[in-house]
């Protein structure tokens, strides 16, 4: 698979998100994993949510990488899994023509398990929060990875154990007493359905479940073409993003290491996807949010609507200082600018240069936090474009754009400090400027 690799995708390499998630990374996954031999998913769970379109038809996963139809695919260590939801992807798979195998799926035997209580203490910690909720996915992500940290909870190779049974039964007690305690129903979890249903996932999933890291060092030591496959956004991470407004894991290169155990300094190229206009979905700051029938505008051309959730993302301009700091943390070694098409008929553009508070300007060198604390409080301040009002769709050469758009696209590398490889200008593969 590896003989006709463009040099871009030797070796290996990670397509992440320098945003706050569903920035249009999974195009690049697709292309990249054209040429990889094995892809590595590593953050999150079924709270992502991408659609693939191919000869078998269209395909919304949340858990399936979206390498799945071209190689080999891993869901690694540190990805929580909920076992309705795979099964449900894997049988949606089937039944279209595309049999999983463990040559085409592999499933780390470290990751945690998500189960109905985690959904229950999803939602019971959001009714807690108050006022201030996050708007997760409601998925029961948070509660699964804080199991994982608190060091309880099942995770896959638990179902293999011979005490699998017992190991339920105590889970079952346990969890359940913690949402009654919580202030929930806990009478809501069905033993017999739940025991029931984890058998019928252990037989299907077992050939695929194995210790995964020892190939993926094989074949990262043999110089195969690696990719790790992100999910989320940077903003999204639970440190280094707008916590405490981000999801629980590390969608970041860091995020990538603590799962595979190889480290940023041995990854070649990091490709952060980040759109041409700006975006989030759930709660939390935003500082370049447009409430008028711009941002209207923006999420009906960019079809800006949760795969997960369906909910409406809030949109706005392109923010160089989050972006910035977003491909910072992420590791970015290049970018890839996603959805310039949707600013086709925009006549005046705009970009957050820097941030005002309190009477002082910030831009990303000075940027104190990323922290709501900060980020609320923070009034951007905007260089206006004009817009080139004319189809980008059929482009395919960088010189080819509107003269506008480049110079739009030039700005925003100059200040986000890294070169922009790719500039996509439509949801298919062709779509897509390579420079
Ligand atoms: P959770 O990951 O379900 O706990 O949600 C925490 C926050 O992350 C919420 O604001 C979600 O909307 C956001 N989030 C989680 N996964 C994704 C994603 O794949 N894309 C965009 N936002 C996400």
């Amino acid at each position: 698979m590896s003989t006709k690799t463009p040099p871009y995708w030797k070796g290996t390499n990670v397509v992440l998100d320098a945003g706050w998630g569903d920035s249009g990374k999974g195009k690049f996954v697709d292309i990249g994993s054209q040429y990889a031999d094995v892809v590595v998913r590593w953050a999150g769970g079924p709270n992502a949510g991408h659609t693939v379109k191919n000869e078998h038809g269209e395909f919304k996963f949340h858990l399936m990488p979206s390498g799945i139809f071209n190689t080999l695919c891993i869901l690694g260590d540190t990805v929580v899994i909920d076992p309705h939801v795979l099964l449900e992807e894997i049988d949606e798979m089937e039944s279209r023509g595309f049999p999983l195998t463990p040559l085409n799926l592999l499933i780390s035997a470290d990751a945690s398990l998500i189960l109905e209580w985690h959904k229950h203490r999803d939602a019971l910690t959001e009714t807690a929060r108050g006022g201030k909720k996050l708007g997760t996915t409601g998925r029961g992500i948070g509660p699964a990875y804080s199991d994982r940290t608190e060091r309880t909870g099942l995770k896959m190779f638990h179902l293999y154990e011979s005490n699998f049974e017992k190991l339920f039964e105590r889970e079952f007690r346990w969890q359940s007493k913690l949402c009654k305690l919580m202030g929930g129903d806990h009478e809501a979890f069905d033993y017999d359905g739940m025991l029931a249903h984890l058998k019928n996932a252990r037989e299907r999933l077992k050939p695929m479940v194995q210790n995964v890291i020892p190939l993926i060092w094989k074949m990262h030591d043999a110089g195969k073409n690696v990719l790790g496959e992100g999910a989320q956004g940077s903003l999204l991470d639970l440190d280094l993003g707008t916590t405490p407004y981000v999801t629980s894991s590390h969608p970041t290169i860091a995020g990538f290491g603590i799962a595979t155990g190889i480290h940023a300094n041995k990854v070649k190229r990091v490709l952060a996807a980040v759109r041409a206009y700006g975006a989030r979905v759930g709660d939390g700051p935003f500082p370049t949010e447009l409430f008028d029938k711009m941002g209207e505008h923006i999420r009906e051309v960019g079809h800006e609507y949760g795969t997960t959730t369906g909910r409406p993302r809030r949109c706005g301009w392109f923010d160089i200082i989050a972006t910035w700091y977003g491909a910072r943390v992420a590791g970015a070694t290049h970018i890839a600018l996603t959805k310039l098409d949707v600013l086709d008929d925009v006549e005046e553009i705009k970009v957050c240069t820097a941030y005002e508070v309190d009477g002082q300007k910030y831009d990303a060198r000075n940027l104190p936090t990323i922290k709501p604390r900060f980020l609320d409080k923070a009034q951007p301040v905007y260089k206006t474009f004009p817009g080139w009002q004319v189809s980008t769709r059929s482009v395919k050469k960088f010189k080819e754009l509107p003269i506008k758009a480049q110079k739009y696209v030039l700005f925003l590398e100059k200040h986000v400090e890294l070169p922009i490889k790719f500039v996509s200008v439509g949801p298919d593969r062709e779509d897509t400027i390579a420079r």
